[in-house]
């Protein structure tokens, strides 16, 4: 072990210009002028699979790539795990609230800044490293490991959730790891044993069959951005519980051994409020703001539309309005059943004033993983050993879809061993990723194998 971490930290300053490199690519999911983009992102990081030591297939999908690697010799009498991550990134708008460009990224004390850095290539790339580690200082790996790296995961993982079936035998394993998410700090390692789940969806009222005169038929006829407003309004009420009929139904409600756990995290109202930079916080009544953004569910405007958006001022009455939504989802919520009720319920609510359309859009399921399983306790303590302080347990309020599809397809459980910090603005300007996160990652999984291969 302790030749693996020398390594590591030899390598140290080759494994930050790696970072740097592969955070270059502009590789946005979400943007159809990026495509060649994420094809390119996708052969760099093949070729670091390669340079590792790994046996690297890449498959087209008919959007972004997808790459299974592999260690070499993979032996039948040893534990196999599967390293998850994925290349693609989010919309890096607005750019003007970047301090420097997102695609281009520097060093700024013991940051990087660039878009998608922390969420997800430095985590995953964290891993690599370590495996290169385990590979190049002459130490027989434990286990055998598959790693699987995909383009999609911030549009929906849409290929990946066909590749799975198609490719089960490839991916075959005894326990999934994902670093694809947070920890409350570098002192507070853990291991995440739930994620929310997710359900997308966009509303649109439409009136007039124009955009008309606000003066001249303003009064006489119904305004769909006011509608709109005010159906999404009657969607929570004011002590923050969603009113949907039947929405809590299947709620696992927290136990107080868990909500004891949670309490354990440290969390500083006044310093989250200033961090946020709003002027109160706002959750649902009965509930901590870490139960709140980790364990119940809740309903999100992510964007509103309608009317004019121009400079100076247009009188109009917009011909339409929409919104989009997500709807984050906990243990045992399902996404179809929850779109179905808010649906009806935006039906019943809409006045016959405008004309309503409901698009769903993607979903995940939530989940929720023992945390006292052998894995679970041997992920702990290779955190322990990688960051230097004792691992908490934890749940995320983010979404990671594709872990309720490994394991329906792979039978498998996942291990969610974060490295990303809460001021590391994932999805926001100003993307980051912490060189000491990074560094306690790769000796995190340097350690991890030999645990969990032993707890196998
Ligand atoms: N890495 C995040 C998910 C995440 C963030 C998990 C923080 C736990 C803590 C991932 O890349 C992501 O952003 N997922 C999307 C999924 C969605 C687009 C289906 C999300 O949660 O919004
Ligand atoms: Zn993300």
């Amino acid at each position: 072990m302790e030749s693996i971490v020398s390594y590591l930290a030899a390598n140290e300053e080759r494994f930050v210009a790696d970072l740097i490199a592969y955070a270059r690519y502009p590789s946005v999911s979400a943007q159809p002028k990026h495509a060649s983009d994420l094809k390119a992102c996708a052969a760099w990081i093949a070729h670091r699979c390669q340079a590792v030591g790994l046996q690297t297939v890449g498959y087209e999908t008919a959007t972004n790539p997808i790459l299974i690697a592999k260690t070499p010799r993979p032996d039948p009498h040893k534990p196999t795990f599967l390293v998850y991550g994925h290349y693609d990134v989010q919309p890096p708008e607005p750019f003007e609230l970047w301090n420097s460009p997102p695609f281009e990224p520097v060093i700024r004390g013991r940051n990087v800044y660039a878009r998608g850095i922390s969420d997800n290539k430095g985590q995953h790339l964290a891993h690599l490293n370590a495996v290169e580690a385990w590979l190049q200082s002459g130490q027989e790996l434990p286990c055998n490991l598959t790693f699987l790296i995909e383009g999609e995961e911030e549009v929906g993982s849409t290929a990946l959730y066909d590749f799975l079936p198609e490719h089960r035998d490839e991916l075959a394993c005894d326990a999934v790891v994902i670093s694809d998410n947070g920890i409350p700090t570098l002192k507070h390692p853990a291991l995440t044993y739930a994620l929310r789940g997710i359900a997308a969806m966009e509303v649109r009222l439409d009136g007039p069959n124009r955009d008309l005169h606000s003066g001249i038929f303003g009064g006489s006829l119904e305004n769909p951005a006011m509608a709109l407003c005010q159906l999404l309004g009657k969607l929570r009420d004011a002590k923050g519980r969603l009113t949907i009929p039947g929405y809590y139904d299947d709620v696992v409600k927290l136990s107080a051994y868990e909500r004891k756990q949670l309490a354990k995290l440290p969390f500083k109202a006044e310093q989250y409020r200033r961090f946020l930079g709003v002027p109160q916080l706002f959750g649902e009544a009965g509930f901590t703001p870490d139960e709140q953004r980790t364990a119940r569910p809740t309903l999100e405007i992510n964007g509103l539309t309608s009317g004019y958006q121009g400079d100076g001022s247009k009188t109009i009455i917009p011909s339409w309005a929409s919104a989009k939504l997500t709807l984050r989802l906990v243990p045992d919520q399902k996404p179809a059943k929850v779109i179905k009720a808010v649906t009806a319920y935006l039906k019943k609510l809409c006045p016959p004033t405008v004309r309503l359309t409901v698009t769903p859009g993607h979903g995940g399921a939530p989940y929720l993983v023992s945390p006292t399983s052998a894995f679970a306790q041997a992920a702990l303590r290779a955190l322990k050993a990688g960051f230097g302080h004792e691992a908490i347990l934890m749940r995320e309020g983010g979404s990671i879809p594709i872990v309720s599809a490994f394991k329906q397809h792979l039978k498998a459980d996942t291990l969610l061993l974060g490295m990303a910090l809460p001021d590391d603005n994932a999805h926001s300007p100003n993307e980051k990723f912490s060189l000491d996160a990074y560094a306690a990652g790769m000796r995190m999984s340097a350690a991890l194998w030999p645990e969990l291969a032993a707890a196998a």
